[in-house]
């Protein structure tokens, strides 16, 4: 195993990723930031400078369990303090998992700034993936807006409240096109006039050189604010290998269903006709589409990259066609021998209602009716060092009331903000019930990709309408081997089951990835064995009480 090291600046820098030049947040002039690319066993050493100068910031990883490191998971009031301008902070860490991850930061909605990058495990040295390819090629996705984090955050807390609407564009590796299109040529009615680019833009499209008759693997990551995405190649299949670090049963697909914080590995197979090249397109579900499908090209050689395909881009799914997402979802399945099967049973389960509700006028997402914000001391800290002053000490509700009618707007849309946490017995079996309803809105629900830090879990299943008592037992009869994944989305008035075990000593945040959600409230944290944690470095408790404690002018609470 090797040590990696890397030194990174974070800064704003102007740059066009669609064709408009805006303040994006890059490392090293950079976007998206740099990629990292490791073995399993490996440790990286990437030594973050705060160049923002009025900000703070934090890099999360992804994906990537901190066994034993919680403190370097990169998110602020929950780990650490957030970096503070010209400070800078090293994260330490070992990856012990192969995989498709990413990095990006974790305080306020800096990610939808532009702070992100892929990270990629490889297995370790001497080790087989239990597929083969010839080559392979990495897709970072994400969505864009032209109006700043800042003015965007601003809006969601307002009175009147201002939601930041559909992005201006839809990016692979930091790369779109906005006010044109490359899928104009195909559409004499196009409302879009064609792009014309000379290939060297920071916009132009990414062209995947590919020989004819090979194997590729294709890593996706969604790194999205906003946009669940489809994703497809014209005139391919695809097989899906790999979801969030997991190998699973490898099925064939058309197409595949992204929501923000998943990734996927999917094989193809170059055997169309080689004369011609095809487009990659990235496309809009789950809401009504406003903004357009994103493009990349795979260029077999030796034909040129400049040689348009024939064929227009694949068409993405009708957007509202949940049961066509729902199906794709029933598909990922554990692959036996590299997944164990969950534990037959729980110890604990967790309800969460997942509602939108108001407070003081303002909207805001709610859990079990308690809207997550955020403290000044970091919860690791806080723990280790008994601070109970750091944040509410009563247990959030492990369950709402059995009357709620998750079918209607709230019948009281009043929730509560709280920062109380989910303390977990350690090694215990967790099971979680996601809960979805109804909006503020008749007839109205969202998609939600909620994300576990510190943990995979099995997804035991989805189903429609309220949960019922057994409802998770249907699978298991269904003979699916439950998938394990650290983001599972939940579909519209339906419900979402998981299983973990609370084997990671840390407080971890386990949230929706829609980033103005969270920004909004919605997640929760959970924390285990914090008590078996040697110690907690100071340089992440700068901060809060914990910083108070450590400067000596403070007393513990
Ligand atoms: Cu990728 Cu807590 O997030
Ligand atoms: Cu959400």
């Amino acid at each position: 195993a090797k040590v990696l090291t890397a030194q990174w600046d974070v800064e704003y820098i102007f740059w066009s990723p669609d064709g408009e030049e805006h303040m994006v947040m890059g490392i090293n002039g950079e976007f998206p930031g740099p990629g990292l690319r490791a073995r399993v066993g490996d440790t990286l050493q990437v030594n973050v400078t705060n160049k923002l100068h009025t900000e703070g910031v934090v890099i999360h990883w992804h994906g990537i369990r901190m066994k034993g490191r919680p403190w370097a998971d990169g998110t602020a009031s929950i780990s650490q303090c957030a970096i503070a301008p010209g400070e800078t902070f090293l994260y330490s860490f070992t990856v012990d998992k192969a995989g498709t991850y990413f990095y990006h930061g974790h305080y306020g909605m800096q990610r939808s700034a532009g702070l992100y990058g892929s990270l990629i495990v490889d297995v370790a040295e001497g080790e087989k993936e239990p597929f083969e390819y010839d080559g392979e090629f990495n897709l970072l996705l994400s969505d864009w807006w032209h109006k700043s984090v800042h003015e965007q955050e601003v809006g969601l807390s307002s009175n009147p409240f201002r939601w930041i609407n559909e992005p201006q564009s839809l990016l692979i590796n930091g790369r779109g096109q906005y006010n044109c299109s490359l899928a104009s040529r195909y559409n004499s009615s196009a409302a879009l006039p064609e792009c014309s680019l000379g290939g060297g833009e920071q916009w132009a499209p990414n062209v995947l050189k590919v020989l004819p008759n090979k194997t590729y693997r294709l890593r996706i990551a969604s790194t999205t604010s906003l946009a669940s995405l489809n994703l497809a190649i014209g005139g391919h299949n695809v097989t899906v290998v790999e979801a969030d670090g997991n190998y699973v049963q490898p099925f064939s697909t058309t197409d595949v269903d992204i929501y923000s914080g998943e990734t996927y590995s999917v094989l193809f197979t170059t055997n169309q006709n080689p004369d011609e090249n095809y487009w990659i397109s990235v496309g809009v579900r789950g809401r009504l589409p406003q903004t357009p499908q994103a493009l990349a090209l795979v260029n077999y050689l030796p034909n040129h990259a400049s040689k348009f395909p024939t064929s227009p881009p694949p068409v993405t799914p009708q957007w509202d066609d949940y049961n066509r997402s729902k199906a794709f979802s029933n598909r990922i399945q554990g692959l036996e021998g590299t997944t164990p099967p969950p534990p037959a049973d729980y110890d604990r389960r967790i309800m969460l209602l997942n509602t939108q509700n108001t407070i003081d006028g303002l909207t805001v997402w709610a859990i079990n009716n308690v809207s997550l914000s955020f403290p000044p001391t970091p919860y690791l800290g806080a723990l280790k060092y008994g601070i109970k002053a750091a944040f509410d000490q009563t247990p959030p509700p492990d369950t709402f009331p059995d009357w709620y009618d998750i079918m209607s707007p709230p019948a009281n849309p009043n929730a509560t903000t709280g920062n109380a946490i989910y303390t977990l017995d350690f090694n215990s079996t967790v099971d979680v019930i996601l809960q979805n309803a109804n909006t503020l809105q008749p007839n109205d629900s969202e998609i939600h990709p909620w994300h576990m830090h510190g943990h995979n879990f099995w997804v035991l299943g989805y189903g429609d309408g309220k949960f019922q008592r057994g409802d998770e037992k249907l699978f298991e009869k269904a003979g699916r081997r439950p998938p394990l994944k650290n983001t599972a989305v939940i579909f519209p008035f339906g419900w979402t089951a998981l299983r973990f075990v609370a084997d990671n000593p840390g407080a971890w945040p386990f949230h929706c990835h829609i980033e103005p959600h969270l920004h909004m409230g919605m997640g929760v944290v959970i924390a285990e064995g914090v008590e078996f944690l040697a110690d907690v470095p100071r340089e992440t408790l700068s901060c809060g009480l914990t910083g108070m404690m450590f400067s000596g002018n403070g007393e513990e609470g």
